[in-house]
């Protein structure tokens, strides 16, 4: 049997078309967000982005991307309630693909109570029930799969409408660019390409029977934690993320033992030209206090000529690292059976 043929005998719902196709995802997402209805309201003063998991990330994304020119607090909030702060003067926009997460629920029930400003992202569920029946506004997505595989629509539809509030800047042109350096890059990491010619194969095959280790810093922080939950969810195998500056102050002094597990890491930072050169800096010197202790290391250098296109290219090929990962552990990379039954157990 080919590969081809294992690959798609190991995942019966397509778990990679999903990955293909997040190019295409990313601008049909920019393209719903810009014909949504928008809640009422003048400028917001603040923004809060909640959600769980694989529908938090697109927040994440969102947040590092816009950060540094981002004009008003911007706060990712994973988990029950809402912050103090969030008055009639914020906007929460709820984002949850199934609309079911309890605790994007709860953040819903204390948006209302509040009086913040409220706009949803979901497929559907008791969020969307609950938005129509009090006539908020609720983007709904098409959307059959996993929430993990729909991150191209919660980071556009977020961005998109932050730039209708008035918050970011049109970014149609930049969202064009970024799929365009994914389909470039995605000739690599098909699986179609043979492995001699693909690193994210050739990645996976260093993560196979080894503790991956995910750093980065800035614009691609969350893409380090995006590697890490991929590698989780579609892998069903451990792995852990550590985010620069932040771990220069603490996981550097803590790389002496256990020695047999330092021997069994592969420590993989992720860079983009674009972003700090400090950043960069600190790659270097902290890749050189991993190796001199006997861990594995690599470097991943983003693709792409603009930040969003490097946020995503790296994204991208992530995405197929965990999926050849999950393929060469001859697992189903779709269904997350623990997540599952976290959910039913905790729903009593
Ligand atoms: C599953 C996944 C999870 C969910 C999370 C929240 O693919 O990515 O992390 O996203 O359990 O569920 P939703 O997205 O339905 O609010």
């Amino acid at each position: 049997m080919n590969d081809i043929d294992r690959f798609t005998q190991l995942d019966p719902q397509d778990m990679r078309g999903h990955i293909d196709g997040l190019p295409s995802q990313l601008e049909s997402g920019w393209e719903l967000g810009m014909n949504q209805p928008l809640p009422d309201g003048p400028r917001p003063k603040m923004v809060i982005l909640a959600g769980m998991g694989g529908s938090a990330i697109g927040a994440d994304l969102a947040a590092a991307y816009l950060g540094p020119s981002f004009p008003i607090p911007l706060i990712v909030w994973r988990g029950y309630e809402l912050p103090a702060s969030a008055g009639p003067e914020a906007l929460v926009i709820l984002s949850s693909h199934s609309g079911n997460t309890e605790e994007t629920l709860s953040a819903y029930d204390a948006a209302r109570r509040s009086r913040a400003r409220l706009l949803a992202i979901t497929t559907g569920g008791e969020l969307a029930r609950r938005c129509d029946h009090e006539g908020l506004p609720a983007w709904r997505f098409e959307h059959r799969g996993q929430p993990r595989a729909a991150v191209g629509f919660s980071f556009a539809l977020i961005l998109a409408a932050l730039h209708r509030v008035g918050l970011a800047e049109e970014a149609w042109g930049e969202i064009q660019a970024a799929a365009e350096a994914m389909r470039l890059q995605q000739h690599d990491l098909r699986a179609e390409t043979p492995v001699a010619r693909n690193p994210a194969r050739r990645m996976a095959g260093q993560f196979l029977d080894r503790f991956p280790l995910i750093i980065a810093g800035g614009l691609l922080a969350p893409v380090a934690r995006r590697w890490r939950t991929q590698i989780a969810e579609v892998a069903k195998a451990v792995a852990q993320f550590e985010e620069l500056p932040e771990a220069d102050h603490n996981m550097v002094a803590g790389v002496d033992h256990p020695e047999s597990l330092i021997t069994r890491t592969m420590a993989v930072f992720l860079r983009a030209s674009l972003d700090s050169p400090r950043l960069a800096a600190r790659v270097e010197a902290t890749r050189h206090i991993l190796m001199v202790e006997g861990f594995n290391t690599d470097v991943i250098e983003a693709a792409g000529a603009t930040r969003l296109a490097q946020q995503w290219t790296c994204l991208h090929y992530g995405d197929y690292v965990a999926y050849y990962l999950a393929m060469a552990y001859g697992v189903d990379p779709t269904p997350v059976a623990a997540i599952e039954e976290l959910k039913s157990r905790l729903r009593g």
